[in-house]
């Protein structure tokens, strides 16, 4: 009897000290955010695990686990959807029912997941997507562009772009009664990095006559030079992204190789010749006092000259589009960020901000000063998140008043 309860005791230690993650004081719903994210360690360990066994490589693992929640397009009394291919890449395509005398909206969504898991199959994305669809009575394509590491980069940028560029010709959007005035490139996470990268490219393209009117962007992951900025520091174990993560997601974007991640992990990948980026992304000049606060510059150590010759994708502005001067981003539409306080993103998106500003671009920010990494895929049971709901509504919203 004695000896059960101690085998009890540790166990509930175990469990306790698993689950039980310090957060900010001033996030909602604490038990909840712990929980869910007590989850998604589990299967981050169980990823790794198994890879460490050589059972499967770690984002087939991730894939499996994001897919298992697969939905199938499956149309609803509004929206009418179905799976189908722009340019041979996979879309889920969100038509909406009600009968329209208007030519109607239209948004190009990105789906996240680091760029090696997601998909637009995936309940909350679907979700999300019918409901732009329904709110708006606007078309939405949701781009199953192909994932690292079976297709690094630049395959899902290309997939993307050449949806997005499919989609946008006179007689596609004929086809489906889109006005060519009012269409928006989104996305989220990695996502967001390519409908950043997506809507730069599309500025220069002679071929494509309509270009989007807004660009939406939901903790973009926009630059590769720099992955010690101060929320890379400050939210290195926050859920539901910590840093080294991150530094994995990136690496697995560019190439299948474990010293690219450890050197991305440490912030030891760039060489002397990305220099001429590094003003760029520098958040000496970019950030905000308040988020620097105590934090000391470091330039970016040059311990890397290996890494950019082999994979030259990483200092490419289609991979990460903060890299660019500041007469490409005057081109660029209306843009909406959305940024979150507890997120090793949130630097990306506050120096985008900073330089789309100065770079004449009109820019709409919404911050959340309570929030995680990943949060808008927190709507559906039983993972539902009442911040994640109220971000999707603010973000739909705002595209009903600028699209
Ligand atoms: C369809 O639209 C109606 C009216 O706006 C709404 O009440 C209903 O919930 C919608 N159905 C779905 C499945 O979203
Ligand atoms: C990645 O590299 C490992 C080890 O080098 C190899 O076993 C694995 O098959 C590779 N995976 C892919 C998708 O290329
Ligand atoms: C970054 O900005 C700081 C502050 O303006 C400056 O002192 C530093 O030289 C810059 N570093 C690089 C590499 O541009």
């Amino acid at each position: 009897m004695a000896s059960k309860l101690v085998y009890l005791a540790i166990a509930s230690a175990l469990v306790a000290y698993y689950f039980y993650l310090p957060l900010p004081e001033n996030v909602e719903e604490g038990w909840k955010v712990m929980f869910i994210d007590s989850i998604l360690r589990t299967m981050s360990h169980v990823a790794q695990l198994s890879d460490r066994l050589g059972i499967s490589y770690y984002t087939d693992i991730g894939m499996l686990i994001m897919s298992s929640g697969n939905v199938p397009p499956i149309s609803d009394e509004n929206v009418t959807v179905t799976d189908t291919a722009f340019n041979n890449v996979p879309v889920r395509l969100f038509v909406p029912k009600k009968p329209s005398n208007a030519l109607r909206r239209a948004v190009i969504y990105f789906h996240g997941g680091g760029w090696c898991t997601g998909s637009p199959a995936m309940k909350p994305y679907d979700l999300l997507s019918r409901w732009i669809a329904d709110r708006l009575n606007a078309v939405v394509v949701s781009v199953d562009y192909r994932l690292a590491p079976a297709h690094p980069f630049p395959v899902p940028f290309e997939d993307s772009y050449a949806t997005a560029k499919y989609f946008l010709q006179k007689e596609i959007l004929e086809k489906y009664n889109v006005d060519p005035d009012r269409i928006c490139v989104s996305g989220d996470s990695a996502g967001a990095n390519l409908a950043a990268a997506v809507t730069q490219q599309l500025q220069d393209d002679n071929e494509v006559k309509v270009k989007p009117k807004i660009q939406a962007l939901i903790y973009p992951a926009l630059q590769t030079i720099d992955l010690d900025t101060p929320s890379y520091r400050d939210n290195s174990h926050m859920p539901y992204l910590n840093r080294k993560s991150m530094a994995r997601f990136w690496s697995v974007y560019f190439a299948n190789d474990s010293l690219l991640t450890e050197a991305m992990q440490s912030n030891t990948h760039v060489s002397s010749e990305s220099n001429h980026l590094i003003k760029f992304a520098n958040w000496s000049n970019l950030l905000p006092e308040e988020l620097k606060r105590d934090h000391l510059y470091r330039s970016p150590q040059s311990g890397g000259s290996q890494f950019l010759k082999a994979y030259p994708g990483i200092a490419d502005p289609r991979a990460a589009p903060l890299l660019v001067a500041d007469e490409k981003l005057s081109k660029l539409p209306r843009t909406y960020i959305l940024t979150c306080m507890y997120d090793v993103l949130r630097d990306d998106g506050f120096m985008y901000i900073t330089r789309l500003k100065h770079a004449g671009v009109e820019v709409i920010h919404d911050h959340y000063d309570n929030a995680f990494h990943g949060m808008l895929l927190f709507i559906t049971w039983p993972t539902d998140l009442s911040l994640g709901l109220r971000m999707v509504n603010n973000y739909i919203n705002w595209l009903n008043e600028n699209l």
